[in-house]
């Protein structure tokens, strides 16, 4: 038959390896088949095709799934060796199924219908991650640490507030990758080629079996637009990199004896016995920039593309996958390094007032004691020490005023003390345990409202 001549014309050659994209399509065989389903039933619904052809293709559906992926016959593509395995099952009635599509419709349907689970996979990832953040945090909301700006000492903190500043972060992530969700999960289907067809389809009743919340309307929008992968692929790409973050600090931490990594998430190294590597942590970092490399290379492949459908669409795809697949992988070992690290608050405490990190709360003592801010903020920059007489040289040597006259002793005295000039910053978002008892309960409302 004529299909079979253009079959044999088309489907040799030096080039055929390099078209196919059969070993990548391994990932939507079971969307394709969805998608076969749901075309074939409105098909019959619609009187397109005869319910007695439907049945027959419905029933090599079914037999081509159980024989699986590996089991189809060479194709282009996963969607040409579904369509040359119902036709090898049931004859030349077999080539009913691709009334009112083209591959170009279909490709793109079943890349959203993966994808799709493949951000919610995603999204579901980011909150088990939020999870053990917030039970981490949860465990040391009075755990003093120190917090740094440029890596240099700059006010203590607990663990519980730093834990806190990276689950505000995912939970923007998760909303990022939901999002990106909600304009993934339309349906191109019916778009055809680009054209649309001249039958009369249903293109809400496919988008309603494939369980698309919508249609994406104009056909040649439909079947080239590959906007929605752009969007996962940032989210994900902005997922990575707030968890590169989080890596960053640990493997910094873990260099200062700030943190401690368990061994499960840690690497030794060949020759040198005493090591122990912040490893994983370390292929966390690099992620982001796997990640951000899929989203340059994915707009890179779309950018300039003519309307409609150009085969440069088949290279896109992958850049979706490897992504989701990367950026979730990280993101799971980096919430199992936060749920069994441990936070050794002696060395913490330590390292909290090093590098006179109080030297704010003091200065923000003296201010609300009445000076301008910027004279006591001149006072202990002149001090340069939490050292009482240095600071009442420097209030003397600023105002021409004893220390004492400028403000109470015991306060600057407390503002001195790490854990005190935490609890002193009880402001909204701030990192005092009162402050942050409130954060961890709205935090855990954001979870269970995501969940
Ligand atoms: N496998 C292709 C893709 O991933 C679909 C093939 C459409 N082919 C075509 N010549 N229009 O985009």
């Amino acid at each position: 038959d004529s299909t079979a001549v253009r079959r044999d014309r088309f489907s040799g050659g030096p080039a055929r390896e390099f078209l196919s994209s059969m070993d990548a399509d391994a990932r939507i065989f079971a969307a394709d088949l969805a998608v076969d389903r749901a075309h074939v039933v409105m098909l019959a619904e619609q009187g397109i095709i005869e319910a007695s052809a439907a049945e027959t293709i419905l029933g090599a559906l079914d037999d081509v799934e159980s024989a699986g992926f590996d089991a189809l016959p060479d194709g282009e593509d996963v969607h040409e060796a579904i369509e040359t395995a119902v036709i090898d099952r049931v004859g030349p009635v077999g080539g009913k199924m691709h009334t009112a599509r083209s591959r170009n419709d279909e490709v793109a349907t079943c890349i959203r219908h993966r994808f799709r689970d493949d951000l919610l996979d995603a999204a579901e990832t980011t909150i088990a991650f939020r999870e053990a953040l917030l039970e981490t945090a949860a465990a040391h909301a009075d755990t003093v640490m120190p917090g740094y700006t440029h890596l240099q000492p700059a006010q203590p903190v607990t663990v519980a507030h730093f834990l806190l500043s990276y689950e505000s972060a995912v939970a923007r992530d998760t909303e990022r990758l939901l999002d990106a969700y909600a304009r993934t999960n339309r349906s191109p289907l019916g778009a055809a080629a680009f054209g649309g067809t001249p039958f009369d389809i249903d293109r809400e009743r496919t988008a309603d079996l494939l369980g698309f919340d919508s249609v994406v309307e104009n056909s040649m929008d439909a079947s080239s637009t590959r906007d929605f992968l752009v969007e996962g692929v940032s989210a994900l790409a902005g997922l990575a990199t707030t968890v590169s973050g989080l890596a960053e600090d640990l493997v910094v931490f873990s260099n200062k004896g700030l943190v401690s990594l368990s061994d499960d998430y840690a690497s030794t190294s060949s020759i040198m016995p005493q090591k122990k590597n912040p490893d994983t942590l370390e292929l966390v970092r690099a992620t982001a920039g796997d990640a951000t490399g899929a989203l340059q290379g994915l707009l890179t492949t779309l950018k300039g593309l003519p309307r409609a459908y150009n085969r440069d669409l088949q290279s896109a795809t992958g850049y979706g996958w490897t992504a989701v697949d990367e950026v979730a992988e990280a993101v799971e070992v980096v919430a199992g390094a936060v749920a069994t690290a441990e936070w050794p608050a002696d060395a913490l405490a330590d390292a909290a007032g090093e590098g006179f990190s109080t030297a704010t709360g003091v200065a923000d003592t003296l201010a609300m004691a009445g000076l301008p801010f910027r004279t006591a903020h001149e006072i202990v920059a002149e001090a340069g020490t939490g050292d009482l007489a240095a600071l009442d040289g420097a209030a003397r040597e600023v105002t021409g005023e004893p220390l004492a006259d400028l403000a109470d002793g015991e306060a600057v005295e407390a503002a001195l003390d790490p854990a005190a000039s935490v609890a002193m910053r009880d402001s909204f978002g701030g990192p005092a345990p009162d402050a942050v008892a409130g954060a961890l309960d709205r935090a855990a409302d954001g979870v269970a409202a995501d969940v």
